[in-house]
């Protein structure tokens, strides 16, 4: 049996332990521990768990037996509590984004090697059944070269979404909707893509101004082997319509699921293959649906890795491409020129003070509160399910 500290008792707190719940046979939770006591043990009260509640860290690190870490603290928290995590030979599930500065996340890399223990960046959406078929299909080599991938990470938000003290301050949410939203899509796409090597991006602040940061960028990818990509992310857009797109040679294949495929008439213009959009969709629907989804498929990879040295698929490197991709669309969008990957550790978008010197700070902010009204949020993840 594992023992988990859940560290940061907030609004991502209850999916952790719903899923160690729902694992309960390999996996037990210790600990709780937020600055907050209270919200840490009002967690313990309505899950009846059998567990201690701390308000420091630290002290639970001493004083329980802990071999699971899961961080569910801001952005702008992640590298320390990460790195004391790692130093007392834990190992450790942090919730996006891995940190928010890649020197951060070399902090953490490096931390985890020299301690040994694993890392686990949280990419649940990777562990949707619907996404987890498409990279077999992408993978598989059927549909030809990758052309074309784009994702359009849309979400609404209101005015009163940043009225939360760590939101909407580059320094202690890392960044905007690019950072904190389309996180989960950007890291499909270098899932599925692999890494860019060139960026263009523009963004702007639309509609908060309660908020330092963006909420909306789009940028332009160049990948090595010549393909392309384009990731819009927003918080500006009603119904929030997500979509990832993969156009190959053969075929144009989508999330939510959708397959679309044209073969050339004579003259060049398309007419529709359905035996071969037949074949792709029957081999989709062939493969079988994972047997845990979203946060509890990424805890199953993890102990599994733990346990049985099976390859991690979200560690920290696949984390660490997500925030790189990420600054470079800070970096061209805030520079108006091209930014080119990898960035370099004398690049000023290496480090978080870096970044805040050069990125435009949109609104100052006027209202901060420390908690939220209790309430519904909603995952990427659940965006993906067909
Ligand atoms: N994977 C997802 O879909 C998803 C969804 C929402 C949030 N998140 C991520 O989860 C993290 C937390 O977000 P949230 O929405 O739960 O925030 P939140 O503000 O609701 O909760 C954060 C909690 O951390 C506590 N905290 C702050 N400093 C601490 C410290 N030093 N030690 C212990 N506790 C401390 C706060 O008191 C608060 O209770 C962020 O990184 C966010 O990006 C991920």
């Amino acid at each position: 049996m594992l023992h988990v500290m859940i560290i940061g008792a907030g609004a991502i707190a209850s999916t952790h332990i719903e899923s160690y719940l729902a694992l309960k046979d390999r996996v037990s939770i210790a600990a709780i521990a937020d600055v907050n006591l209270e919200k840490a043990q009002r967690l313990m009260d309505d899950y009846q768990l059998n567990a201690r509640a701390y308000s420091d860290y630290k002290e639970a690190l001493r004083q329980e037996t802990i071999d699971i870490v899961s961080i569910c603290v801001p952005p702008s928290l992640h590298c320390k509590i990460a790195v004391d995590c790692l130093h007392a030979e834990k190992h450790v599930l942090l919730e996006k984004p891995m940190a928010s500065s890649l020197a951060e996340c070399d902090a953490i890399l490096e931390a985890a090697q020299s301690a040994h223990r694993l890392i686990s960046v949280v990419a649940q959406s990777r562990f949707i059944s619907s996404t987890y078929h498409i990279k077999q299909l992408l993978d598989d080599g059927i549909c030809g070269k990758l052309l074309y991938s784009q994702a359009y990470s849309v979400w609404w938000r209101g005015g009163c979404y940043y009225d939360l003290s760590w939101r909407g301050r580059w320094e202690t949410e890392g960044g905007g909707c690019t950072l904190n939203h389309a996180v989960h899509h950007i890291d499909l796409l270098t899932w599925m893509a692999g890494m860019p090597t060139e960026v263009t991006a523009i963004m702007a602040n639309l509609a908060h101004t309660n908020s330092e940061v963006e909420d909306l960028s789009m940028a332009l990818l160049r990948f090595e082997n010549g393909s392309v990509g384009q990731i819009t992310s927003s918080l500006v857009h009603h119904g929030e319509q997500q979509q990832m797109t993969f156009q190959t040679e053969r075929a144009g294949i989508s999330l939510p699921f959708d397959i679309q495929c044209s073969k050339s008439l004579p003259n060049g213009f398309p007419e529709p293959d359905p035996l071969f959009a037949e074949e792709l969709s029957k081999k989709y629907h062939s493969l079988p649906p994972l047997k845990y989804e979203g946060h509890t498929g990424q805890i199953d990879h993890f102990i599994n890795a733990i346990e049985n040295g099976t390859p991690l698929i979200t560690d920290g490197i696949a984390g660490r491409n997500t925030v790189e991709v990420i600054m470079a669309i800070y970096k061209s969008a805030s520079t108006g020129m091209p930014a080119k990957l990898p960035i370099q550790k004398d690049d000023s978008f290496y480090t978080q003070e870096g970044l805040q010197a050069t990125v435009p700070h949109y609104y100052q902010k006027s209202k901060s509160i420390d908690t939220q009204q209790p309430g519904k949020i909603s995952l990427a993840s659940e965006r993906f399910h067909s």
